[in-house]
Formats: C-alpha cells, structure tokens, sequence
C-alpha cells in the first residue's frame, strides 16, 4: 500500500491514493497547459478589473443598489483577481520544486487574500444578486472557501497527496464559477439561443460543476484508476503495489 502521509517532493509528482498505484503525471502537456492558464487568467483579470480601479460606481458593469453593495462587489472581484492569478503560480510545478517557500506563501494569500475574502462577499451579496442562479452562488462560494481551507489544513498536517486533491478542487470551482459562468451564459445566450434567465441559471451551475467533474475524473486517473475503471497501463502495477506488504 502506498504511504499516506508523503513528502512534499513525491506528491508534487505523484498523486496517492491508499491502495492504488500511483504513475508519474505526464510531462507533456504540462508547459502548454500552464501557458494556457496564465494567458487566460491574466487576460480575464486585465478585462474585468480596471472599471473597479477608479472605485466608482458609475463605472462598474453591473448596477449596484447602494454603496455596501459597491463595496462588496468591489471587494470581491479584487479577492477573485488575487485568488486566479496566484493560482496560476500554485500549479506552476517548477515554482513548487525549485521554491517551496514561495509556493507556501502564495498559497496562504491565494487563501488568505483570495479565495476566502472573494467567496465571503459573494455568497454575502446573495440578498442583492438578480434572481437567476442565486442557489448556486451560495453553493459555490462555499464550497470554493471549504476546498481552500481543507486544502490548507491537510498542506498543515503534511498530508500532501489530499492538499492536492482539495486544492485542484478549489481551483477547478473558482475557474468554473469565476470565468466559465462568463463564457458560458454569453454562449447560452448569444450562440444556442436561450433566454437571459436560462442562459444565467445554466451558466452559475453548469460552469463549477462540469470543471469540478472533469478536475475530480482527472484526479482519479491520474491516481491510478478512472472513476469506471483502472486503466490497463497502471493495472499490472496496481497489482505488484497491492500485493506488496505494507510499509506504513
Ligand atoms: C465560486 C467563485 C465565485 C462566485 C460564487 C462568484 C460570485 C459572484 C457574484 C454573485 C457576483 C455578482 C455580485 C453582485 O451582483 O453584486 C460576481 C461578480 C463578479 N465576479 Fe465573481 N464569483 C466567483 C469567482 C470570481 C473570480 C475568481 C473572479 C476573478 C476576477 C470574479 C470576478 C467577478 C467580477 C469581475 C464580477 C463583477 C461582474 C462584472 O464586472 O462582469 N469572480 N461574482
């Protein structure tokens, strides 16, 4: 069986699961994938943030109904911004190996200054947010704030395979709420026709949960086995790792 509690250089690399083998995650993709990240999360930030600069509210996108609303709202997207773009450097694998120290400290103003505050204010401007979609922001901000802190509390106690797991997660709801929700209901609406209600409605459940199934099926198989199976490269190994005696 595979040791629960691992060191930090193995779970960089490896993703454990008790039990299960767990193969070297592919090199391969990973350069353009961190490319793709950071390009997207620097243009959503460089796009949505510079009206909420000024701190007026005539300038803000979307209407707010008092100055409390405005402060919310702009304190949340300044939290949200600060939560995706640290976040691009927390899954930057070469920033984990070469700088453990500056991964720890981004990570605590990822949770810190990011995902907490930004989740707070959103599930807090509930009262205030039109009425499509008002369960999912609740459920979402949630659920990103308890990802983050679990994630943290297992990073604390050296249980680094679950950081992980609770981190992507965190990350795959924030993208999934954050951006998805945007592209989404503009895709909804624009291309597939639906109206605005809908389109919004689909768009705040549809975007965190499709991200947040695709990063737990991504979890599961790179930890060795798909959530219908395990693949046919790592069973052989699967079964050497199982047959091996326990060294915990
Ligand atoms: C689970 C994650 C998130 C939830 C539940 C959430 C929720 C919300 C809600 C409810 C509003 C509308 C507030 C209101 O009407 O007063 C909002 C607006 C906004 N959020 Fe988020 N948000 C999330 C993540 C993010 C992230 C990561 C960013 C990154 C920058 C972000 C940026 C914004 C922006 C810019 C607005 C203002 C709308 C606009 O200018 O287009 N959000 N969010």
């Amino acid at each position: 069986m595979t040791q629960h509690v691992d060191n930090a250089d193995t779970a960089v690399e490896r993703i454990h699961t008790p039990g299960v083998a767990t193969p070297p995650v592919s090199r391969r993709w990973r350069r353009p994938a961190m490319i793709v990240f950071a390009v997207a999360a620097i243009a959503y930030v460089a796009y949505k943030l510079p009206p909420y600069l000024g701190l007026d509210p005539n300038e803000a996108p979307i209407p707010t109904d008092s100055p409390a609303h405005y402060a919310v709202l702009v304190g949340h997207v300044f939290a949200g911004s600060i939560a995706l773009l640290t976040a691009v450097l927390q899954l930057w694998p070469w920033l984990r190996r070469k700088h453990p120290a500056v991964h720890r400290f981004t990570g605590r103003v990822y949770l810190v200054a990011g995902a907490l505050p930004a989740a707070v204010l959103a599930v807090s401007a509930y009262p205030q947010v039109p009425g499509a979609g008002r369960v999912a922001v609740v459920v979402a901000g949630t659920l990103w704030s308890v990802t983050a802190v679990l994630g943290w509390i297992a990073a604390r106690r050296k249980r680094y395979a679950e950081h992980r797991r609770w981190m992507v997660y965190s990350f795959a709801i924030m993208w999934g709420y954050g951006v998805w929700v945007f592209v989404f209901a503009n895709a909804f609406y624009y291309v597939v026709g639906l109206d605005e209600a809908t389109s919004m409605e689909a768009a705040r459940w549809g975007g965190w949960i499709s991200n947040l199934v695709i990063a737990h099926w991504w979890m599961e198989r790179t930890a060795g086995r798909t959530i219908i199976g395990t693949p046919r490269r790592s069973r052989k190994r699967r079964e050497t790792v199982e047959s091996a005696p326990d060294v915990r």
